[in-house]
């Protein structure tokens, strides 16, 4: 089978890794990938947003299944275009990727089939939402309705924060995305995250993956798109990931079916446990990245018969197998992120790195030029280790880390650490 997946993280990295070694793949191309995923499969230079040339693409190509990484081109309807050309696809059409498209739509969806999530109010106008927030009081969460690149979401821990930020949201900050806003209760309690596969009804949970979200060591310092992640995440306990099927992921799933929007992908939930229980607070509609990187190098059954079972409604008695080894993958990105960074930096000490037992290094924003592979992002690396446990996946990943030649790039040293806090 030809497949082609579509995106250049490490996500993508991952997902391509991964196809790469399954039985049943003739030929994967990657459009536009990365110097990494140029190792595993053909890159294609058609950007994620280029609909019409990525539809063009597969046709001439005879690709019979298109993964999907990012959520851009999901809500922008990719799948849809590639459904009516008839090829399979991988990821949910846009009336089902609007779950992450529009946070109003989630928020909506819970209310009206009573699913736990935090109190909120949606707004247009500014004079409405400061009423609402001063009311309300702070902490409270101001949050641009559409997509903004993990960048729209403000925990204010004053009213006048919030207040500002629903300002700067409704004044434009994110265009289009902003033109609504949701502004929702502060969930005390420890983050969650949850991935499941979603054949349209059934929904098969995928092993525990948490990533850590702040820059700095000890989860201080400003939110990023991740910095890392571990596998297992130990507070996904059996009894909490029953809890969170249970109450949120199988009711979401039928809530979408009933609404005529059957959700057909990966459903990646994220969760605050509260001392009501777990609480929804936000869904997005592609793997976390990079928690795809972990989920990856954990999976033991093949990739591509769950992602076409996945895509043809066969997800019921289905299953997958994963190793007993725990995964951690750190991040490396280049030094200012998540603010400006310098671009076309060369790293060196690949080879040395990818040597290291039991690792396996995933680009995420790299180019080859001239036989060297350069930074192209902000996140550039994820150095992915297996383990017996989390402290020696982690010690393999550090190990891998320190092998790497790049004095403009940085990571975080701790990942990991809440599974080892005794
Ligand atoms: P989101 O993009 O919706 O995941 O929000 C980004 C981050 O903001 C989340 O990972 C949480 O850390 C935080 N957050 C979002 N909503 C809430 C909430 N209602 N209460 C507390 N923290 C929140
Ligand atoms: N790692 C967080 C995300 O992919 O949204």
């Amino acid at each position: 089978m030809n497949v082609l997946v579509v995106g250049s993280g490490g996500r993508e990295h991952a997902l391509c890794w991964a196809i790469s070694g399954s039985a049943m793949l003739d030929r994967l191309w990657c459009a536009p990938g990365n110097a990494g995923i140029a190792e595993v499969a053909t890159c294609v230079d058609i950007g994620v947003e280029d609909l019409d040339g990525i539809v063009a693409f597969a046709r001439e190509t005879k690709i019979d299944f298109v993964v999907v990484g990012p959520e851009v081109p999901l809500v922008a309807g990719l799948a849809d275009r590639l459904h009516e050309a008839g090829i399979r696809v991988f990821g949910p059409a846009a009336n089902a990727a609007i779950l992450e498209g529009s946070k109003a739509f989630m928020k909506d969806l819970c209310r009206r089939h009573g699913i736990p999530t935090a109190a909120y109010g949606e707004f247009d106008d500014l004079v409405q939402a400061s009423a609402f927030i001063r009311e309300r009081g702070a902490p409270i969460v101001v949050k641009a309705d559409g997509l903004a690149a993990g960048k729209g979401v403000v925990v204010a821990t004053t009213v006048e924060e919030a207040i500002e930020a629903a300002a700067g949201i409704l004044g434009g900050r994110f265009g289009a995305s902003g033109a609504k806003l949701v502004i929702e209760e502060f969930l005390d309690g420890e983050e969650m995250s949850f991935h499941a596969l979603v054949d349209g009804k059934t929904a098969l949970p995928l092993a525990t993956a948490q990533d850590h979200k702040r820059v700095f060591d000890g989860d201080q310092g400003p939110n990023t798109g991740g910095m890392g992640t571990y596998s297992p995440a130990p507070r996904g306990t059996a009894e909490i990931q029953r809890e969170v099927m249970d109450r949120i992921v199988d009711p979401v799933v039928a809530a979408m079916a009933a609404e005529g929007r059957p959700y057909n992908g990966v459903l990646y939930a994220g969760l605050m446990l509260t001392q009501d229980g777990p609480k929804l607070i936000e869904i997005n509609c592609r793997f976390g990245d990079p928690e795809c990187q972990v989920l990856m190098a954990r999976l033991r059954s093949d990739v591509l018969p769950a992602l076409l079972a996945t895509a043809d409604g066969q997800l019921d008695h289905f299953d997958l197998r994963w190793r007993q080894e725990a995964a951690v993958c750190v991040v490396m990105a280049a030094k200012g992120y998540p603010g400006d960074y310098a671009k076309g930096t060369e790293i060196r000490g690949l080879d040395k790195a990818a040597a290291v037992p039991d690792v396996t290094v995933f680009h995420a924003g790299t180019v080859t030029k001239g036989g060297k592979v350069l930074a192209n992002g902000g996140r550039v690396l994820g150095v992915t280790a297996i383990g017996a446990d989390i402290a020696a996946a982690q010690k393999q990943a550090y190990r891998a880390v320190d092998a790497i030649d790049w004095p403009e790039g940085f990571c975080r040293r701790d990942i990991g650490w809440r599974a080892l806090k005794p």
